[in-house]
């Protein structure tokens, strides 16, 4: 008999997580893989950006685990809300939840909240054709942004904001986005980072991008380059990351792109205290930092010393925060879903990989590795005997009981299909269908 086991979530975590256990033989494996939304790849889809249509190809790697036996999608289910903890517990051998992280890390300042301060998470979600974010009022009607955060999500931002029409056009950026982004009157993209250069989250080849762009071009100030003892002597002992982003700010620094229609600008050592405005955001409070070694690290200490820079919009990349699913083990301060290498802490038969296991970092590769610990731990518990349900009925009635129209694989290749067709005349990857009721339709039609 095989072993069943649900997947929730079908990001990289999740199909990862169902390609290690389909190649199981000891025991032979069963999976199907659910999401609340009724398109698969998790942030694949509606996180990297739309101008690296190459990093979205891992897809085809997902597909080949679609493609193994054994293997069954479920989409518009949310666990949670369509079917509870509970109810999966009762038909599968075990549940691994690869729930990303779905809400964003909050900065607790005044003014966070204004018309025109938004979560990066939204604006992400919003371009890259989100069925939950596309009625969102991103008000580009401005000529300066400011980004606050120096992650690779944050130079996500910065770089959409700066892409010409042109740019834009054979990318599948969803059509209110692109548009709004090529008729802005934007001028200036500012990104803060609260540390120096050398702690930047961001990585070589997602900054350099920056520098390669039709016509928009980063700006760095050659005295945010000094840096204090301790930094220097990190970028000293650096043979990667900290070093090449370094060696590309120097470049930065020396250009004269005085002509650029949009500047990149970054800067370093600031942050925010307040976003200001009567109505909604015009402008926002910063601090200038010093770096302070503490506990072995080096952290932002405000110096006092502040500036108020106008804008009319402010992206806050701080990064994204795991939320808690009813019935599931939570851990508040860290977000994630408490494990030991995987398998959850105080739920018997349930296990954790991705985002939600470790916390909102990491590329899709690491997600790999990640999973495959899980399921090595999955596969022990298995052959050791403590993963074994007599279940009452299958997902399927369950689902049929509640009325639920969720969406299988092929519902899915029908979405992909419909997207990819109506992008080929326009030399697009795909146009997205991005309402829920046109999703459900092509992918579940009556
Ligand atoms: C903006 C952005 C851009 C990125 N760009 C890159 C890049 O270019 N290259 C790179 O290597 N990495 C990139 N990453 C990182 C990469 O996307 C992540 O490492 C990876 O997606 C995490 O995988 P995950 O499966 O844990 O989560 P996710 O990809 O978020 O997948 C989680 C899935 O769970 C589903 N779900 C959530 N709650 C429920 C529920 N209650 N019930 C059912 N389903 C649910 C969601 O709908 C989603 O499909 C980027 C990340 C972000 C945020
Ligand atoms: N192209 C790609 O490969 C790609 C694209 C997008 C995302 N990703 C990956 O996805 C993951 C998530 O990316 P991310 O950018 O969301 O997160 P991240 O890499 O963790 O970066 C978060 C940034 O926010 C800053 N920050 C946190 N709290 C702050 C505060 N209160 N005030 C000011 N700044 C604050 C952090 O600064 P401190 O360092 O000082 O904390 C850091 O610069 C990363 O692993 C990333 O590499 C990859």
């Amino acid at each position: 008999m095989s072993l069943k086991v649900a997947v929730v979530g079908s990001g990289p975590a999740g199909f990862y997580t169902a390609d290690a256990l389909l190649k199981s033989e000891d025991p032979p494996v069963e999976v199907d893989v659910i999401d609340r939304l009724p398109t698969p790849w998790g942030l694949v889809r509606l996180g990297v950006a739309p101008d690296h249509e190459n990093i979205k190809a891992v897809s085809r790697a997902f597909e080949k685990t679609a493609a193994r036996p054994g293997f069954r999608f479920f989409g518009n289910v949310e666990v949670g809300s369509t079917v509870s903890h509970a109810e999966l517990d009762a038909i599968y051998d075990a549940v691994v939840y690869t729930v990303g992280a779905q809400t964003d890390r909050r900065l607790g300042i005044p003014g966070e909240d204004l018309p025109g301060s938004w979560p990066a998470t939204a604006f992400v979600a919003w371009y890259n054709g989100h069925p939950d974010f596309q009625d969102l009022d991103f008000d580009l009607d401005t000529e300066r942004v400011v980004v606050i955060g120096n992650g690779n999500v944050a130079i996500d931002c910065a770089r959409m904001l700066a892409l010409t029409a042109g740019e834009l056009a054979p990318t599948d950026t969803v059509d209110a986005a692109a548009d709004a982004i090529a008729a802005s009157p934007l001028r200036e993209i500012l990104m803060l980072g609260r540390r120096g250069p050398v702690q930047a989250a961001f990585t070589p080849p997602e900054l350099k991008e920056l520098g390669e762009l039709a016509a928009a071009a980063p700006v760095v100030d050659a005295h945010d380059l000094e840096l204090d003892p301790a930094s220097r002597r990190d970028l000293e002992a650096d043979r990667d990351r900290a070093r090449r982003n370094f060696e590309l700010l120097e470049e930065f620094a020396e250009r004269a792109d005085d002509d650029a229609a949009r500047k990149i600008v970054l800067r370093f050592l600031v942050s925010p205290v307040a976003i200001l405005g009567e109505e909604r955001v015009e402008a926002v409070e910063i601090v200038r930092n010093e770096l302070v070694e503490e506990n072995g690290r080096i952290v932002a200490r405000p110096t006092g010393e502040t500036e108020t820079i106008p804008c009319g919009l402010v992206l806050r990349s701080v990064g994204y925060q795991g939320v808690s699913l009813p019935g599931v083990p939570f851990d508040e301060g860290r977000g994630v879903i408490p494990n030991t290498g995987g398998r959850v802490d105080g739920a018997e038969r349930t296990y954790a990989a991705g985002w939600i296991k470790r916390g909102p970092s990491g590329v899709i590769g690491t997600n790999k590795k990640d999973a495959t610990e899980t399921v090595d731990l999955l596969l022990d518990d298995a052959r050791a005997g403590r993963l074994s349900v007599e279940a009452t009925e299958s997902l399927e009635t369950l689902l049929d009981r509640k009325g639920v129209r969720y969406v299988e694989y092929a519902g899915w290749q029908a979405i992909d299909a419909a997207e990819r067709a109506a992008g080929e005349p326009r030399g697009r990857p795909r146009v997205k269908l991005v309402a829920w009721e046109e999703l459900l339709r092509a992918g579940r039609p009556i």
